[in-house]
């Protein structure tokens, strides 16, 4: 077995019993093959965010915003989870007291069986009548004619936070206060750059918590972090799990 990349007290803190917080974005879905947002391959590359994830650009195009969307749930609902989403559900359900805090829409966290899932972001499986303001699920593999229209003639919106949009007041609110009182933030697969998603680690910091990047570059975090280990999230949080004396894959 490879040694591992971690440092000691890292692993300690993952085999204690302090809280630990998993902050995720896009990277970790990458190894599922679902595209990041920036970089070479990235969604956002060539295409205009303010084109397709904005207020404005549905209420312009409300069918071209839905036809990324759907594209967007296609690709979601084909991918399984990897071995970075099944080693924190692993984790999490062998240590307790652990929560994951994600950007990502896509619902493989839940998939891979992570119980204490917080979507800064929303969901991909969500909708939202613009006109009632009404939420529902929604996990229809075909959705028809696009744009979605509700029972009550309004439009149907995913009910995802698009820029230029605040995030749920009581979900920020809630990632705030497991950041604040986490002993290990594990900072996965983000290029932290997005607030106030980004905001998470600095605030973890600041109330006295061990910040452990994991990617395969380097982000704003990295010189603010206590660790920064460079790699693939699929390869180094099941050698985490491991190291730190868990099981990697548990049904
Ligand atoms: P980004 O695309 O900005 O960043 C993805 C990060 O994952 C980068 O830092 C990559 O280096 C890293 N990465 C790539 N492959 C990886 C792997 N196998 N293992 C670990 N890391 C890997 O995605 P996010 O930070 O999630 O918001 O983006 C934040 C928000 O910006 C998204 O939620 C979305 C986007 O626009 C909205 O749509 C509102």
């Amino acid at each position: 077995m490879l040694a591992s990349p971690f440092a000691s007290r890292t692993l300690a803190l993952a085999r204690g019993r302090e809280p630990v917080v998993a902050l995720t974005g896009a990277g970790v879905s990458a190894e599922s093959g679902l595209a990041t947002f920036r970089g070479a391959d990235g969604l956002w590359n060539g295409r205009d965010p303010a084109d397709l994830a904005t207020p404005e650009a549905f209420a312009r195009d409300p069918h071209l915003v839905w036809r990324f969307y759907d594209w967007r749930r296609r690709k979601a609902r084909a991918a399984r989870p990897n071995a970075a989403h099944l080693a924190l559900a692993a984790l999490e359900r062998q240590r307790g007291a652990m929560r994951v805090v994600t950007q990502n829409v896509d619902g493989l966290h839940q998939r891979a069986g992570s119980a204490s899932v917080l979507s800064l972001h929303g969901t991909l499986w969500r909708l939202r009548c613009t006109a009632e303001n009404r939420e529902f699920d929604d996990e229809r593999a075909d959705l028809g004619v696009l744009p979605l229209r509700c029972e009550c003639g309004g439009l149907l919106r995913p009910a995802v936070v698009w820029f230029g949009e605040p995030l749920d007041p009581a979900v920020l609110a809630e990632a705030e206060h497991a950041v604040r009182t986490a002993a290990l933030v594990l900072v996965v697969g983000t290029s932290s750059m997005v607030v106030p998603a980004a905001s998470l680690a600095p605030i973890a910091r600041r109330a006295g918590a061990w910040i452990v990047e994991i990617n395969p570059d380097r982000t704003p975090l990295t010189r603010h972090a206590d660790e920064h280990v460079t790699g693939r999230a699929g390869d180094l949080l099941p050698r985490l799990v491991a190291a730190a004396g868990f099981d990697v894959e548990v049904a």
